[in-house]
Formats: C-alpha cells, structure tokens, sequence
C-alpha cells in the first residue's frame, strides 16, 4: 500500500488517534512558542489532514493559510473546517493534489509539513521544492515521530510504505546533504489509561497499533500484538505516554539551502 492509499483507506482510524493526542492545542502552542509565526502573514500546510491546526492558526492569529492535501476526505474534512470557523476569508489556497503534482503559484512565510514528509522520503528534489515555498526570509518546519516515539516502534512492522521515516533519520540525511537546520522536540503527551490498561493495550491503543501497523487488529499475530504493547509501553513517563517528535527548522534567515 503506497502513503496517500494508507490516509484514504483509514480516515476515521487516523481522526480518532488524532484527536487522543489533543495535537490541535498542544501543536498549536508549540508552533507559537517556538515563535514560528512571527513576521508571518502566509503559512502553507503540505499534507494538512483535515487541517485542523491550521484552521486555529488562522481563527486565532489571522495569519493567511494555504494547504496542499491529496486526500479527498480529509480535504473536504477541511474545507468544513474552515467553513466552521468563519475563516474562509484567510484561506488563501487550497490544493486537493500530491506536494510533487503542486505548483507553487507564490511565496509562503511559512511552510509546514506536520506528519506529512512520511510521503516524500529522503528526496533531495522534493526538499528542494519544500525550501523553495519560502519566502526569502521565510522558514520550513518538518514534524515526523522520533524513533523512540512509540509511533515509530510500531510502524517499523508497517505494511503501509513509506510510514518508516523518522525525524532522525530526516534530520540526519538533510545534514549529510548539506541542508542545515535546527533540530528540536515537541512532546505530544496522553495519559497512560488512553492506551495502556492492566496486562494489555486499551480499545484506542489497538487502535493505535492497528493504524501504525496498518493491519486490523484481528489480523495482527500475537508477536505483532505483543511487539506493539512493548513499543507503547517503552513511550510511557510517569503517568503519560510521550508521543515525542522531532522538529526540522530550515530558517532561510539563518541558514541557506543548498543548491
Ligand atoms: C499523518 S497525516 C498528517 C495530517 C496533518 N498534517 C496532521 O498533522 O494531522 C499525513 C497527511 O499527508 C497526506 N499525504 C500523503 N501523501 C501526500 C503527498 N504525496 N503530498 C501531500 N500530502 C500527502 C495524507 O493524505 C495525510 O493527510
């Protein structure tokens, strides 16, 4: 199963997930702290989902946003979105195609791939691409699961392709390549009785595993049921499970591309 098939064959398995892990607040807050939208008018979202961070983007700072999103549900999950939140004005453009088909009819101050760059692999070309969304002071972030998130653990025995990348891998590889950039974590946390119950893994963590490993829970053999408790187990702080994620940021003010 290629990347995009994974999104469309498990929409609602991926909304659920989403939604455990509260990213709309903690993602949001991250993103500002790190102060990524300052100076910014325009934020372009390369594989946004249902959008739904971007959507808050826009409602809360009015910053101007463009998205790019293949999938047909999850683009029609966004245009709701916006609708609902009275943001249509801020929406700038919305692409329902694949990053490699777009072409950028302008600029962004900001770009952003939040668990997206999963479809783009280590693919200097389409970096290339990403870098040159940017306005001439603008920045790139990448977000994908570390590889000691419980994410990562799991989708190691993926049967979807694709779903492997880490942001360690990325980061390291864009170095090598010359891509300099800096290098940090958001934690996306859930409370450990999401997942976790006494000698085994609650309804949302089989959902968990069954997404990353995109292989029905029935289906999974019992090494796979097991593998899965472990890499959900090894996540686990305190009475949290730490979905960390490594965060790529190309900040062309900083630091140039290379060629
Ligand atoms: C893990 S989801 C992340 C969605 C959203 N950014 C979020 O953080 O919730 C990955 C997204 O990448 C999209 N995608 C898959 N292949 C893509 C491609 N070739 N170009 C752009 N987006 C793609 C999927 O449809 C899906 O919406």
């Amino acid at each position: 199963m290629e990347y995009a098939e994974y999104f469309q064959e498990f929409p609602d398995a991926y909304a659920k997930i989403v939604a455990g892990l509260d990213r709309v607040n903690t993602l949001y807050a991250y993103l500002i702290d790190r102060g990524l939208l300052d100076h910014a008018e325009s934020v372009l979202s390369i594989g946004a989902g249902s959008g739904d961070v971007e959507v808050r983007i826009a409602k809360q700072t009015g910053r101007q946003i463009a998205v790019v999103e293949p999938s047909q549900v999850y683009f029609d999950q966004f245009m709701q979105n916006v609708a609902e939140a009275g943001v249509q004005d801020l929406l700038i453009e919305a692409h329902r195609q694949s990053f490699q088909d777009f072409q950028p009819p302008r600029q962004y101050d900001v770009a952003l791939s939040l668990f997206s760059w999963f479809a783009f692999d280590l693919d200097r070309a389409l970096l290339l691409k990403a870098l040159a969304c940017r306005a001439p002071e603008g920045k790139l972030l990448i977000c994908l699961p570390t590889e000691d998130c419980p994410a990562s653990r799991i989708s190691a025995f993926s049967r979807s392709g694709g779903i492997n990348l880490t942001s360690d891998r990325l980061s390291h590889w864009a170095r090598r390549e010359g891509f300099d950039h800096d290098y940090d974590i958001y934690h996306g946390v859930v409370p450990v009785g999401l997942y976790l119950q006494e000698g085994g893994l609650t309804e949302q963590g089989k959902d968990l595993a069954s997404f990353l490993a995109a292989t029905p829970w029935d289906e999974m053999s019992d090494e796979l049921r097991e593998a899965s408790l472990e890499a959900i187990q090894a996540g686990r702080r305190g009475d949290q499970i730490d979905h960390a994620s490594g965060c790529l940021l190309f900040d062309a003010g900083k630091h140039a591309a290379a060629e």
